[in-house]
C-alpha cells in the first residue's frame, strides 16, 4: 500500500481517498509507527500528512530521518513537507507571515506540476515556511509566503508541497498527487472496482474456508455489498439475517425483503426483535448508551437467529462461526482503529460489540471508502436502488430521537421522515444530497397555534447535508419551495409536530447525526 502517515490533522483520511482516486491502494497509519514497522508493511510509497502544529512547537510529532534510508518514495504535505525538509537538511524558518486559505503559487520545472498553469490557486495553512530546499532538490513552486512551496528530487523519488493538494480548493491537487504516485513513485494504477471485488472475494474465501457465515442486513448499501461479496465467495453457506429492531423508517423492512432478495437470490431470515429493543432502550436518552445497547442487541439477535437457523444440526456439531459486517474504513479510523485518532463516536458496528461475542468477524469492506463500496456493488451486479441508496445509520431512528425512545415517538418521527423523503424525491433532489436526517426533539416543546387552538408540540429538525464521504459535510441549500412543502405537510399531517426547523451547521463542527 501507499501509507499515509497521520500527523494528527483531519486531512489524513482525505489524502488516503485521493490516493485511491488515483487508483492506488492506501492506508492511514499513525505518526507513532516506527520506521521498522513502516518498512514491515512494504509500502509502495509514503505520504506525510499535514499536522496541527508548528515543527518547532513543543511535543510536535517528529519525523525519523531513517525513513529516507528505506529507499521508498515519499511525498510530504504541509507539516509533512516541512518535517521532510528539516530531516533532509533543508531550512524551515519562522517567517512571521502566515498563509491561510486560498493562495496563488507559481510553478516551474519538475514533474509535479508539469503541464499545469504556471500560476494556480491552492489551499494553504501554515505559519512556518521552508526557506531552503534540501541539497539535490529542485524548487518547483513558490508563493508570497512560502519561498519553497514545492520541491522534488526525481532520482530519489522524493517530493513535497507546502499546500494541501487533497482539498477541492486546490483545483489541480489531484493531478499533482497523481503525478507523484504514477510518474515519480512509478506505481501502476491498478486499484479498480473489478480488481477490488476479485481480491475481496478471494480474501473472504481464504478467511471463511469451508465454514458457514451469517450476515446482518440493514437495508443499506454497506451490508448489501458485504453480503453480495460473501455470497459470491462462499455461495449458500451464507445466511442473511434482517433484524427488525423497530427503529426503521417507513417501508424499509419490505424494501430489504424485496430489492435485496431479488438482486442476489440470497436466503433471508427476518427476526422480529421490536419488543426486545424497545424494552432495552426504555428510558435511555444518553447517545452513547443507546448505541452500546443497540450494538449489543443486534449481536444477540444474530446469535438467536443462528441457533434457530441451525436447529437440529447443532446437535450434530455444525456451527456458524463467521459474522459478516459492512464496516467501512471511516468507521474503523473514527473508532480509533486506524491510527490512534480520537474516538469521536462509537459506531455501532465497531465499538459497541459485546465482549462475549461468539463469532469471528468478516469485514470485507473495512478498508474501503463509500464510493469504492458503491463501485464494487455495481461490479457485483447490484441494482441502483441499492447501491445509490443514501446512508442510514445502523442504530436507526433511535439516534434521531433526542430523548428516550418510545413507540409513540418512533411513530411520530417515522411519519415526518416519510413526508420529508417523499418531497425530496419528488423534487428530484435525491442525487444532490448525501442524506437528510429528520430529527425529533422529543424533550422540547414549543407553543403553536392551529386553527383557533393553542398547540404545545415538538419540533422536528431537517438536516440535509452534502458530502463526499461523511467525514466532512456542508448543509445543503434546499430550495425554499421544497422546504415550505415539507414544513406545511409535516405540521398539518403529523399531529405531535408544530414546528419544523432547518439545521445549518457544517461538519465539523456538527456531526451529521445529532447523536
Ligand atoms: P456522523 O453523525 O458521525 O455520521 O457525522 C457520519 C455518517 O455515518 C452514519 N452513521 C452511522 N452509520 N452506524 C452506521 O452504520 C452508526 O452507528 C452510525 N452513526 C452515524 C451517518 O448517518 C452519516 O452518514
Amino acid at each position: 500500500p501507499v501509507l499515509v502517515v497521520d500527523f494528527g490533522a483531519q486531512y489524513a483520511q482525505l489524502i488516503a481517498r485521493r490516493v485511491r482516486e488515483a487508483r492506488v491502494f492506501s492506508e492511514v497509519v499513525s505518526h507513532t509507527m516506527t520506521v521498522d514497522e513502516i518498512a514491515a508493511k512494504k509500502p509502495a510509497a509514503i505520504v506525510l500528512s499535514g499536522g496541527p502544529s508548528s515543527v518547532y512547537a513543543e511535543g510536535a510529532p517528529q519525523l525519523d530521518p531513517a525513513l529516507f534510508d528505506l529507499n521508498v518514495p515519499v511525498f510530504g504535505i504541509c507539516y509533512g513537507f516541512q518535517a521532510m525538509a528539516g530531516a533532509l537538511g533543508g531550512t524551515v524558518t519562522h517567517t512571521g507571515t502566515r498563509e491561510y486559505g486560498r493562495t496563488d503559487i507559481d510553478v516551474s520545472g519538475g514533474t509535479l506540476h508539469d503541464g499545469l498553469p504556471s500560476t494556480q490557486p491552492v489551499w494553504m495553512s501554515h505559519g512556518d515556511a521552508v526557506t531552503e530546499a534540501p541539497e539535490g532538490f529542485e524548487v518547483v513552486a513558490t508563493s508570497a509566503g512560502a519561498p519553497v512551496a514545492g520541491f522534488e528530487n526525481r532520482a530519489r523519488r522524493l517530493a513535497g508541497v507546502q499546500y494541501h493538494p487533497e482539498v477541492l480548493h486546490s483545483p489541480h491537487g489531484q493531478q499533482v498527487l497523481s503525478r507523484f504516485l504514477h510518474d515519480i513513485a512509478g506505481i501502476a494504477p491498478t486499484w479498480t472496482a473489478a480488481n477490488i471485488a476479485d481480491a475481496l472475494v478471494e480474501q473472504v474465501r481464504e478467511q471463511v474456508g469451508d465454514g458457514r457465515a451469517i450476515c446482518g442486513l440493514s437495508g443499506g448499501v454497506d451490508s448489501a455489498v458485504a453480503a453480495a461479496l460473501v455470497q459470491r465467495a462462499i455461495g449458500d453457506r451464507l445466511t442473511c439475517v434482517f433484524v427488525d429492531h423497530g427503529l426503521l423508517r417507513a417501508g424499509e423492512r419490505e424494501q430489504v425483503q424485496q430489492d435485496f432478495v431479488a438482486a442476489t437470490g440470497a436466503r433471508l431470515v427476518t427476526v422480529d426483535a421490536v419488543d426486545t429493543f424497545l424494552r432495552e432502550l426504555d428510558g435511555v436518552s444518553d447517545p452513547e448508551t443507546k448505541r452500546k445497547i443497540i450494538g449489543r442487541e443486534f449481536i444477540r439477535s444474530f446469535e438467536g437467529a443462528v441457533s434457530a437457523e441451525l436447529g437440529d444440526s447443532a446437535a450434530q456439531g455444525e456451527s456458524i462461526d463467521f459474522l459478516v459486517q459492512g464496516t467501512l474504513y471511516p468507521d474503523v479510523v473514527e473508532s480509533g482503529g486506524g491510527s490512534g485518532t480520537a474516538n469521536i463516536k462509537s459506531h455501532h458496528n465497531v465499538g459497541g460489540l459485546p465482549e462475549d461475542l461468539q463469532f469471528s468477524l468478516v469485514e470485507p469492506l473495512r478498508l474501503l471508502f463509500k464510493d469504492e463500496v458503491r463501485a464494487v456493488g455495481r461490479e457485483l451486479g447490484l441494482p441502483e436502488e441499492i447501491v445509490a441508496r443514501q446512508p442510514f445509520p445502523g442504530p436507526g431512528l433511535a439516534i434521531r430521537i433526542i430523548g428516550s425512545v418510545t413507540p409513540d415517538r418512533l411513530a411520530t418521527l417515522r411519519h415526518a421522515d416519510a413526508i420529508a423523503r417523499e418531497e425530496l424525491t419528488m423534487a428530484g433532489l435525491d442525487s444532490q444530497i448525501w442524506q437528510c436526517p429528520v430529527v425529533l426533539l422529543a424533550d422540547v416543546r414549543s407553543v403553536g397555534v392551529q386553527g383557533d387552538g393553542r398547540t404545545y408540540g415538538h419540533p422536528i429538525v431537517l438536516r440535509p447535508v452534502s458530502s463526499e464521504d461523511a467525514m466532512t459535510a456542508d448543509w445543503t441549500r434546499l430550495p425554499y419551495d421544497v422546504l415550505e412543502r415539507i414544513s406545511t405537510r409535516v405540521t398539518n399531517e403529523v399531529r405531535e409536530v408544530n414546528r419544523v426547523v432547518l439545521d445549518v451547521t457544517s461538519k465539523p463542527p456538527g456531526t451529521i447525526e445529532w447523536e
